[in-house]
């Protein structure tokens, strides 16, 4: 995010010219507010959806004659600097108030959450992210950043780069894993792609990289709670994405709502002014998460809510979302001597910057013949989300070779996923249309299978014993499609049991009892418990929520005529207890195995049930000859990979190292890199990486990075636990 000198001067022109009340009002984060009708107020409304009270289909209903105050007027009087929406005809209209009837003119950011698509929505992010495809990432992030602009959203409230272990939390589903490497990766291509391409004017828009952070480390995977963690593990495992993220460019930042080692994210200097803007020179502006600030006085931080304003905005905090604190108080705050201007004048400089970057001075509006056609997704962007499905989805289990079916045989498809289109979506998503996504059982048909539907029971369905017997009547195989509702993952839906929901289990025992071979998909957004799935079952399918081209991507790969390529990006564990599981945890002086006295669990032992990085292929793939060469300031690092099997696939070949003595205790194993490679039957590739030694070092205590001498061990395999291995001994 750069500006050139005559927008840099632009910039500070207009904050000269600026009153007290009009630089807060550019900190200043507004969304519609409903208004009137009700007999209740707004928040109640939500509440009695939430807890159920009255169904959703009434709460639409309602909320579709509900009328809303877009805040014109406080966008005239210069009071608003952001507003949230998606509709480009109101956007132009605020926009237009903004330009044309404010004092100075000047644009408003419209900021949405456009997490995995906007229109053209494609897989979630922990899904997206086992492609191990930095290319996808971005071309994805690009489709996305199109999209929005055409609908007058000019700043995405994405990537999410939370690194999350628990997969309790729900808000897994919208991140790339458990891994800092991988996060990283993804996080880069994510920028590069929501903000690169900047060859035209409508193309790209403002990232805003969340949640900052450590809210992925949240106490037991509940959301919102409280994080407590050494400052080495901060920086080795939660800040790198949004290092990486910086260092690409990202234009804004929003804060997490959690507390970190005592301090809310929404007020904590340590991370917003000396991590972010003083150590990696952030150039661009840091938003609250909704309603953050106000929090604070329920964290118990601050007294009250105009002094949770005075400690955000000193902390770095530039920008309010949805609780006019800063625009109700820090007027007095100065006035009173409690605030010092010039924060208000770093923050607005940092807000204009990013608008003149967007270059929203000069092209606030969407052109009418964009609004015009946006309602057909271009078949660009319906390959794409079909690309981005079949590679994202994981093979976990092909035992008795029941997969790729042939499309003579006659399929029963069971589940009530199976069907429904607002279930092919995943979290935070929110512009898509029904009559856009495509199902498995659409999917299905459109492949041309033999095929019948049979419902039989779901996450919150009941099971129906008429229609399994009905099913083992007609198929030749059954495929099971089991998991989890949308509902069940993203932000507020944590979970105490990940285990399968409802009677599911029950179902797919009665299925297996009729002797017919089970093929089981997995729809969910999260790892999930599946200890006695994988038991019982000889083969499963993990397709996560794939998005508008679900059920496409998962006819194709069923049929052989995509190949299963997505490994995982989060370990799964046998039960919900071994929450959090990941594989990069930091060596104990009793590593766990088979005797009693090891880091373990008497009832569950001390391995995950799939590891990181795994993920079959319909072929099958052999490591030998791992050398590693020091070369100075690199380890050359080769393996032979051969396709064994009779098909062609594609492997990713993951590197691995570990340092086995530090200063501080290491991981076991850290990903040091990926890389994918297409290999026919037969076929081998001798696959090269290159690790840098400055990659090889770790932060200690006081955030120093270090790069100590001593024996390191290399590993290379497709999996974070099956993999070749050679030690070395370095000085740096
Ligand atoms: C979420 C954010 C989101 C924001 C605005 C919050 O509840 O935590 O991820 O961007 O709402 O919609």
């Amino acid at each position: 995010m750069k500006l050139t000198q005559a927008q840099a001067e632009k910039v500070e022109a207009l904050l000269r010219e600026m009153t007290l009340d009009e630089k807060i009002g550019q900190m200043n984060l507004e969304s519609p507010s409903i208004v009137g009708g009700f007999d209740v107020s707004f928040e109640e409304l939500i509440e009695m959806v939430n807890d159920g009270r009255i169904p959703q289909e009434e709460f639409v209903k309602i909320m579709s004659t509900a009328k809303r105050d877009f805040h014109e007027d406080d966008i005239r009087a210069g009071r608003v600097g952001a507003m949230m929406g998606d509709d480009p005809v109101k956007a132009n209209e605020l926009q237009k108030i903004a330009v044309e009837e404010s004092r100075l003119g000047i644009p408003l950011m419209m900021g949405f959450d456009v997490i995995h698509g906007f229109r053209t929505v494609y897989p979630i992010a922990i899904a997206e992210a086992g492609s191990f495809e930095p290319d996808l990432f971005r071309r994805t992030a690009r489709m996305a950043a199109r999209e929005s602009r055409a609908h007058g959203v000019n700043w995405n409230f994405a990537p999410m780069v939370d690194v999350a272990r628990d997969a309790r939390w729900g808000r897994v589903s919208e991140g790339p894993g458990e891994d800092p490497y991988l996060a990283s990766c993804f996080a880069r291509a994510k920028i590069d792609g929501l903000q690169g391409d900047t060859s035209s004017k409508e193309s790209y828009v403002a990232a805003c990289l969340k949640h900052y952070v450590a809210y992925g480390a949240c106490e037991s995977g509940r959301d919102y709670n409280t994080t407590t963690m050494a400052n080495s593990l901060l920086y080795n495992a939660y800040l790198p994405p949004f290092k990486a993220a910086v260092e690409e460019g990202a234009a804004t930042v929003m804060a997490s709502f959690n507390d970190l080692n005592g301090v809310p994210c929404t007020l904590n200097r340590f991370t917003l002014r000396e991590i972010l803007k003083e150590c990696w020179s952030f150039p661009g502006f840091v938003v609250s998460d909704a309603n953050a600030i106000r929090e604070c006085v329920v964290h118990g931080i601050a007294e009250d809510e105009p002094t949770a304003g005075v400690m955000a905005a000193q902390a770095g905090m530039d920008m309010d979302m949805g609780t006019e604190i800063y625009l109700n108080n820090l007027k007095q705050a100065i006035e009173d001597g409690r605030l010092d201007v010039a924060y208000l004048d770093e923050a607005v400089r940092r807000i204009l910057s990013v608008k003149m970057w967007l270059g929203l001075f000069d092209n606030p509006y969407v052109p009418e013949e964009q609004i015009a056609t946006n309602e057909v997704i271009p078949q660009t962007n319906l390959d794409l989300a079909l690309e981005a499905g079949e590679k994202s989805i994981v093979l976990l289990k092909n035992d008795d070779n029941l997969l790729p079916l042939s499309k003579s045989q006659k399929i029963s498809l069971v589940g009530t996923l199976a069907a429904k289109p607002e279930e092919v979506i995943g979290a935070w998503a929110m512009s898509w249309k029904p009559s856009d996504c495509v199902t498995i059982l659409d999917g299905l048909k459109n492949q041309g299978a033999a095929l019948e539907y049979f419902p039989c029971g779901g996450p919150d369905a009941p099971m129906n014993d008429e229609e399994i017997a009905a099913a083992a009547a007609y198929g030749d195989v059954i495929v099971a499609v089991v998991g989890e509702n949308v509902t069940m993952t993203g932000e507020a839906s944590s979970k105490a049991d990940i285990s399968m929901p409802g009677a599911q289990r029950e179902m797919l025992q009665k299925l297996l009892d009729t002797g017919k071979p089970v093929i089981a998909l997995l729809m969910n957004g999260r790892p999930m418990a599946l200890e006695w799935e994988a038991e019982h079952l000889s083969t499963l399918v993990e397709c996560w929520h794939l998005g508008i081209q679900m059920g496409n991507a998962v006819a194709k790969v069923l049929f052989g005529e995509a190949v299963p390529q997505g490994k995982l990006a989060s370990t799964f564990p046998k039960m919900t207890g071994q929450c959090p599981i990941y594989y990069n945890h930091p060596n104990t002086g009793r590593p766990g195995s088979k005797s009693k006295f090891t880091s373990r669990y008497l009832d569950a032992g001390f391995s995950e049930l799939f590891p990181f990085g795994y993920g079959l292929s319909y072929t099958t793939f052999q490591y030998d000859d791992l050398a590693v060469e020091d070369k100075g300031d690199h380890l050359a690092v080769s393996v032979k990979v051969t396709n064994t099997g009779k098909r062609s696939g594609v492997e990713t070949v993951q590197l691995y190292m570990q340092d086995v003595v530090g200063s501080i205790v290491r991981p076991v194993k850290e990903l040091k890199g990926f890389t994918k490679v297409s290999l026919e039957a037969g076929a081998s590739a001798q696959v090269s990486f290159t690790l840098n030694k400055s990659d090889m070092g770790f932060y200690n205590n006081d955030g120093k990075y270090l790069l100590e001498d001593g024996t390191f061990r290399i590993y290379v395999g497709g999996n974070s636990r099956d993999c070749l291995m050679q030690e070395l001994r370095l000085v740096f």
